[in-house]
């Protein structure tokens, strides 16, 4: 990791204006005093991303998405941070010392952009080769399965010829040495034989990142034979985990939702079809890692399978990793046809577009595969059954929700809804006395409400201390950054009292000292978080107040709890304090 200086950063952003950057990739319009546009983040029709030129900050209202300009380029080129730098010094001529990378860290960078180039060489080769005499076999094979001249470009499928080493001639020849083809994961280096390549005689399909960089194959056999797909092995530069097939053009669909499949010619044939937003895993099953990547991407996925057992199995594997990073998924039904692909040639786009209308809710598509394990004539299996309903209805934390999911399984198991909430119910105290506490309890509820309040809170007084300066005077007198029990917020309330300390706030400069996405993500949002609510100024000199005295008030109880009983100067701070909270009573108009 090279390491630049705070100035050196400070430098590359101020030299690059965020309205600029970000009107390069995004459709901006004034509005009043800042930018307005669609959201790259997120799906949307009506614009709520906003770049303010005068705090060089963007932020979408809509998905929350966040920060200065070069969390912009991290965020819609998946750069990292020195990348994202790299980027903008360059756009702003300013020469980055090269000495600060250390040895070993610009060995590494030279390797992963010499593997990137690796793959880009051997994807134009193999999609050379399948233009050529030899790959008449392959396209052949690609026509036979429907795909147009304009999918196999766009797409840049290719063919492995069936000699075993000229790729690997081809690239000694532009001067790649063995140890680098071997890390590339397209060459294979025998002791004994020398180079080989990892394909031959296959139809070849590069992989690309979402930012449509080559970081790995999958090839298939012509026909029959095993293995059907071959893979490239991971490289430095190819995180099966972190990547999906498809997504360097499903990311820029407008639907609102994605399409994940189990196949490369699933995604293939959807974006042949007319449906730009379909994905799927490289080869390995679905992962957290990519339920957390197309969150970035999306808050809806529908789950199109194949329609076997495996397909089955993958959805029930999927659908809680998904559920766990937030998004909701539906469950496309593809039967009699075993695959998306299939279903297309037979019924068309219409007929797809008909299935991804009648997909069928995660859970009740999660309780129908829960049938299958009871035998329904059987009386005590099919009570046996409604329990495991009841049990599963639990893991619901909301009465609302709870009740809707009562709702829709008892009209289509016709159960009765009294019925299978009684029994909700009852399997709820069941299992509160087993084991964990039944989310029927309310308290728990307003346990969470309280601390999403005193979060707003301490966010709100963040707020302040950024967007109004002139308040800090104020807020100084009373509280000090260990009054933010949150400890992102009391990381952010150590830099900002500092900054203002020094008379130097700088906003932007806020966000750098956080390198982790969703934290970035967090600062930002402070930056924009709306104080609607609050308009007169009466009112807003109320709320000022009050929210002090909660900050405060909240603070003592931590500290109280929290003080070790040899803390003197603790219980000292603490005595003074409570004293002190009299005096801010009072000053509350
Ligand atoms: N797969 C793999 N290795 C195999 C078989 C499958 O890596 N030996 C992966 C591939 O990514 C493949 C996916 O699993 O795309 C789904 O497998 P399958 O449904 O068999 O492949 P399809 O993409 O449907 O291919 P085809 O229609 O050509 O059979
Ligand atoms: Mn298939």
């Amino acid at each position: 990791m090279p390491y630049y200086s705070d100035e050196l950063i400070e430098e590359v952003r101020s030299a690059n204006d965020i309205v600029d950057v970000i009107s390069s990739y995004v459709h901006l319009q004034k509005k009043g005093n800042d930018y307005f546009g669609l959201c790259p983040f997120h799906n949307e029709r009506t614009p709520s991303f906003s770049v303010s030129q005068k705090k060089q900050m963007y932020y979408c209202f809509g998905c929350g998405a966040g920060g200065n300009v070069v969390t912009f380029l991290m965020q819609y080129e998946n750069d990292t941070f020195h990348e994202a730098l790299e980027a903008l010094a360059q756009r702003a001529g300013i020469e980055l010392p090269k000495q600060e990378l250390s040895g070993r860290a610009r060995q590494e960078a030279d390797k992963r952009a010499k593997i990137m180039e690796i793959n880009k060489i051997s994807a134009k080769y193999f999609y050379a080769q399948l233009r050529m005499e030899q790959g008449k076999k392959g396209l052949d094979y690609f026509a036979g399965r429907g795909l147009s001249p304009e999918t196999l470009k766009k797409f840049g499928l290719g063919y492995a010829n069936k000699f075993s080493d000229d790729l690997y001639q081809y690239l000694r020849k532009q001067g790649y040495e063995d140890e680098i083809l071997k890390d590339s994961g397209v060459i294979s280096v025998d002791e004994r034989r020398g180079g080989h390549d990892k394909f031959w005689n296959r139809v070849m399909f590069p992989i690309m990142d979402a930012n449509q960089r080559v970081i790995g194959f999958g090839g298939r056999v012509l026909g029959d034979g095993e293995p059907k797909y071959l893979n490239s092995p991971e490289t430095m530069v190819f995180d099966k985990s972190r990547n999906l097939y498809g997504l360097n053009f499903a990311r820029m669909t407008r639907n609102p939702y994605i399409l994940l499949c189990e196949g490369y010619m699933d995604v293939i044939a959807l974006h042949q079809a007319g449906f730009d937003n379909a994905v799927a895993s490289l080869g390995t099953s679905f992962t957290a890692g990519h339920a957390a990547l197309l969150k970035r991407y999306t808050k809806e996925v529908y789950c199109t399978f194949d329609s076997d057992n495996a397909g089955i199995k993958a959805a029930l594997r999927a659908i809680p990793m998904l559920k766990e990073a937030g998004i909701t998924t539906k469950i496309v039904n593809m039967k009699p046809y075993k695959d998306p692909d299939e279903l297309i040639k037979a019924e068309g786009a219409k007929g797809y577009q008909e299935r991804i209308d009648q997909a069928q809710n995660s859970f009740l598509f999660e309780i129908e595969v829960l049938e299958q394990e009871y035998d329904q004539k059987d009386p005590e299996s099919k009570t046996a059954f409604y329990n495991a309903i009841a049990h599963r209805i639990l893991e619901f934390p909301e009465e609302l929700e709870r009740n809707n999911y009562i709702e829709a399984v008892a009209d289509k198991y016709q159960i009765g809804f009294e019925n299978l909430k009684k029994l909700v119910i009852h399997q709820g105290t069941l299992e509160g006395m087993v084991k964990r506490p039944t989310p029927l309890k309310s308290g728990v509820q307003d346990k969470k409400q309280q601390e999403d309040g005193m979060r707003k809170s301490q966010k709100l007084m963040l707020t302040w201390l950024i967007e109004e300066p002139e308040l800090f005077e104020t807020i100084e007198a009373y509280l000090t950054p260990e009054d933010f029990t949150e400890e992102l917020f009391r990381q952010i309330a150590e830099i900002v009292f500092e900054q203002h300390r020094q008379g130097a706030l700088n906003p932007p400069g806020i966000i750098d000292m956080f390198s982790d996405k969703e934290q970035q993500k967090e600062v930002a949002g402070l930056f924009h978080a709306s104080l609607k609510e609050v308009t007169t100024p009466a009112e807003k000199e109320k709320a000022f107040w009050e929210t002090i005295i909660r900050l405060k008030e909240n603070s003592i109880n931590y500290r109280s709890k929290h003080l070790q009983p040899s803390d003197l100067a603790g219980l000292q701070t603490l005595v003074a304090d409570k004293r002190r909270m009299q005096e801010l009573y009072k000053r509350k108009p």
